[in-house]
């Protein structure tokens, strides 16, 4: 069984709709160019993609969200911003509706911590990235938290969610496993860092 952990409750969406493509996606900029298609997995409501679709000219982004809450959310959030180059679709990062090599670039961020399956995912975006595209994704790895100051309580609450997570289907410690599981899906010339 597999299931999103955080869920859609207004706390959940206020702490996800705060990042944007500089706070939490930096990573990818470098790699975007005027023209490029690109694909955005799990957009949640799509503050980041708005950004992207920012860096990429006449290109276009499209946002994939497994529930349609988000896919809506995210669709207001572009109209806010003016954004037209960006759009959106229900989709599973499992088994995405597109056609094989339609995109430039793939981004996901904070999605893989919830998957039983990431290589699976990720052999499907390696599928609907055109030769030679990049694959750009991030997501935590629980073991490098910091917090305090030190105290019991957010101890237990954290080891709570932790638990949850990982009987939700996910995997709290994925996020240093990343380069691994891209090289197990079929990519070339893997890298990795600590954000
Ligand atoms: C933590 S949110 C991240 C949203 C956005 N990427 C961000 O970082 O702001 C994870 C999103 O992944 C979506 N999701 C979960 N499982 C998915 C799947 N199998 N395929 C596509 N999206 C999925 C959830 O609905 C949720 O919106």
């Amino acid at each position: 069984m597999e299931r999103y952990t955080l869920g859609y409750d207004a706390s959940s969406l206020a702490f996800v709709s705060r990042r944007t493509l500089e706070s939490h996606g930096a990573f990818f900029i470098d790699y975007l160019r005027p023209g490029m298609r690109v694909l955005d997995v799990g957009c949640g409501p799509g503050s980041i993609t708005v950004g992207i679709a920012s860096r990429i000219g006449d290109g276009r982004v499209i946002g994939v969200d497994i529930s349609d809450s988000q896919v809506r959310l995210a669709e207001q959030t572009a109209a806010d911003q003016g954004v037209a180059n960006a759009a959106f679709q229900s989709g599973n990062a499992y088994d995405l509706p597109f056609e094989d090599a339609q995109f430039d670039a793939l981004f996901s961020h904070a999605l893989i911590e919830h998957l039983a399956e990431p290589v699976r995912a990720m052999r499907e975006f390696l599928r609907v990235l055109k030769p030679g595209g990049v694959m750009s994704v991030a997501t935590p790895d629980w073991g490098g938290f910091l917090y305090g100051p030190p105290s019991s309580d957010l101890t237990a609450a954290v080891k709570a969610f932790e638990a949850l997570q990982v009987r939700n289907g996910g995997d709290v410690n994925v996020g240093c496993k990343l380069s691994q599981l891209a090289i197990d899906a079929g990519f070339e010339q893997v890298m990795q860092r600590a954000l």
